[in-house]
């Protein structure tokens, strides 16, 4: 946030600020953080709290003081950021902003995951860096302040540019610096980042040009040079009007109680603002880059842009998936290597190899993506799997023994009965590897190691994207488990190969959206769902019966496709709608006698299969065609149809979609 327009108190802006994060809690709510000036304005006061933003409100007001409330600031350059933590605990000390030294010479926020930060911070160590947090955030900050110090003459955006260069995965960065007062600098790649942009009088463009540099050799992975300038030495001020506020943001919630006006960036765009002006910079690559930013105007009310553009919570994580699973991998699959690397169980990895065998234990979803992902765990690791509901493997009192590693799934990572499963576990001597969604929750800090899954927050009660996630997690495991393996090379090749292709495939499936929508106009009025399917797809069977409970009030079943003559085939009739999941996969002949099982019976089933698989379809009253991948993450893809079905249903039949009845998102009670 910058503000130029008239002068404000410190206390108005930082209640801006704060303002602004109650808006952005949903995208994350584990930590929060402001940076402002001082009172003194040569000093930056960094404030921060882990929990919710009302905590760190209260804070804030505490320290009034510090902040002396009643100056009067003319300019005035303040970050905030509420945080998903992805690396590292959410407590004070891992919280955004991340300070480059003690004296607070360049703070920061950022959204997203730098993958080679470790190669960083190894760099900036040798320099003499002291890190004081456990993220991948802090070794951004203090990058641009040892460029700082190589550059003098730099701009504070050049300095940015040089930084940004350096890194890889994704992110959204906000900057201000003590060395550049009144000035705020942000970038984007892979993670979105908008400026609001709020004047006294009317704006005079619709647009802003951008500036292009010079285009120079990238630097290679670890080598951090001294870096030639990067930007047009001109500085061209496009946009200046001395009453001004920007608002940086990651999306429009936060702002749009100020102003209506934003420019959205685009990957690498590197915006700057100083004394009132905005520029927006790129480094020249192709001869068809554009010349201009747009500004648009945002019709959109509030609770709109939460959801962007969707209508419920449960919608948009559908929807995210494509990007969900990305981050997941992010930083673990060397596409070009094949090599995985889980850098949270790497140190294990010895020890899980020599174990008697492995258990996977959770609820719910969690324990579905345990289900779907045994075989292969079983195919890629060559020991014995067994999959557990937590309260069942509980009431059993199950034997466990010191030689076992027991995996605990978990979205909130707070389940009362997988951490009380956890616990037995871990009494009996068993290593302990968490596999959630929440760093930082009782879960992961209970287990010996584990992996984050990365999905970001799942607001929507019903399980989406932490399932595909989960699911993913587990098959990277298998993957690690197999690499020395040179009997399953080519199974390996295949499975990355699937899993780069993962993402198009998944916005391919999402475009089934209205032809599922079709069928749930056609089945919401029913009582009952039975879903069949085997191998590699029961776990959606189950996954899928469980969301349409959930959601829709109805009864639904998910039946294994082998079981059916021995009982569940008395259900079928021509009413009974039924729904079975028939890919080309080793199991495709016996889904085959499950489906004229129940045509025999006249019943009349919507078949999930293959794009293009005209036989299969033949024998279908209605089919959804879904694109071909390697039969163990096959599931990630015919699930998804399954949780748009059941949204669609419950929306018909007017129950709430993000907080279906007696159901909450954490069950901390046993
Ligand atoms: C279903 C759903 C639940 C959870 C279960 C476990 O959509 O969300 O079945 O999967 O309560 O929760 P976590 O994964 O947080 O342990």
């Amino acid at each position: 946030y910058l503000n130029y327009l008239t002068p404000k108190k410190r206390a108005e802006i930082l209640e801006l600020l704060v303002n602004g994060l109650k808006r952005l809690e949903y995208r994350g709510y584990d930590s929060a953080g402001v940076a402002v000036d001082a009172a003194d304005d040569k000093d930056i006061a960094i404030i921060k709290r882990a929990g919710k933003v009302a905590l760190l409100e209260a804070e804030i007001k505490n320290r009034s003081n510090e902040l002396s409330m009643s100056n009067t600031i003319e300019t005035h350059c303040g970050i905030a950021h509420t945080r998903w933590a992805t690396h590292g605990v959410p407590n004070e000390v891992n919280c955004h902003p991340l300070r480059s030294d003690p004296h607070n010479g360049f703070v920061l926020v950022h959204n997203g995951i730098i993958t080679n930060y470790k190669e960083i911070k190894a760099f900036l160590q040798k320099k003499g860096y002291k890190f004081e947090s456990e993220t991948d955030t802090e070794v951004i900050v203090k990058l641009i302040h040892h460029f700082y110090l190589q550059h003098p003459s730099y701009s504070f955006r050049e300095l940015v540019e040089s930084v940004v260069q350096q890194l890889e995965g994704a992110y959204a960065l906000c900057f201000k610096s003590k060395f550049f007062p009144g000035e705020c600098v942000g970038t984007r790649r892979g993670s979105p980042l908008l400026v609001g942009i709020k004047t006294a009088t009317r704006l005079a463009t619709d647009h802003v040009p951008i500036l292009y540099g010079k285009e120079h050799r990238p630097y290679g992975r670890g080598d951090y040079p001294t870096l030639p300038r990067t930007g047009s030495t001109s500085e061209f001020e496009p946009l200046e009007d001395k009453q001004v506020e920007y608002f940086f943001a990651s999306d429009a919630s936060a702002i749009i109680e100020h102003t209506n006006r934003v420019i959205y960036f685009e990957d690498d765009d590197v915006a700057a603002v100083k004394n009132g002006s905005l520029s927006i910079h790129r480094i020249r690559r192709g001869g068809d880059d554009p010349h201009k930013r747009e500004i648009t105007t945002l019709k959109m009310e509030l609770q709109q842009i939460m959801k962007g553009n969707y209508d419920f919570f449960m919608q948009k994580e559908i929807f995210e998936q494509p990007e969900s699973v990305i981050n997941t991998m992010r930083g673990r699959v060397n596409f070009e290597t094949g090599s995985v690397t889980l850098g949270g169980i790497k140190d294990y990895i010895p020890e899980i190899k020599r174990c008697r065998r492995l258990m996977l234990i959770g609820c719910g979803t969690s324990y579905h993506s345990a289900i779907a992902t045994r075989q292969l765990l079983e195919e890629l690791t060559e020991l014995p799997v067994m999959v557990e509901l937590a309260s069942d493997f509980l009431d059993r009192t199950t034997p466990v023994f010191r030689d076992d590693v027991c995996f605990f799934i978990s979205q909130s990572g707070e389940t009362a009965d997988t951490l009380m499963a956890l616990r037995y576990c871990k009494q009996r001597g068993a290593l302990i590897v968490g596999i959630t969604n929440t760093v930082g929750s009782s879960i992961c800090r209970e287990s010996h190691c584990g992996v984050h899954i990365n999905a970001g927050p799942e607001i929507g009660v019903a399980s989406t994207k932490a399932y595909t996630s989960q699911f993913i997690s587990l098959v990277m495991f298998a993957l690690v488990m197999s690499e020395d393996r040179l009997s399953q090379r080519t199974r390996r090749e295949k499975i990355i190969d699937g899993l780069r292709t993962l993402q198009e495939q998944i916005r391919q499936v999402l475009k089934l959206d209205d032809k599922v929508k079709v069928l749930a106009e056609d089945l919401y009025k029913k009582k009952s769902l039975l879903i069949m399917g085997r191998g590699y797809n029961f776990a959606t069977c189950l996954e899928g019966a469980l969301k349409v409970k959930e959601l829709t009030y109805m009864h639904s079943e998910g039946i294994m496709a082998g079981e059916l003559k021995h009982g569940p085939l008395a259900l079928v009739d021509e009413s009974m709608p039924v729904m079975m999941i028939i890919m080309r996969d080793p199991v495709y002949v016996k889904c085959m006698n499950a489906l004229q099982q129940v045509t025999a019976r006249e019943g009349k089933p919507i078949i999930i299969c293959e794009e293009g698989d005209k036989e299969t379809m033949s024998y279908a009253n209605k089919s959804l065609e879904i694109p071909k991948t390697v039969d163990c993450l096959q599931g990630i893809l015919t699930v998804i149809p399954m949780q748009l079905l059941s949204f669609h249903i419950a929306v018909l039949k007017g129950c709430n979609v993000d907080c279906p009845r007696n159901l909450a998102k954490s069950v901390t009670v046993e």
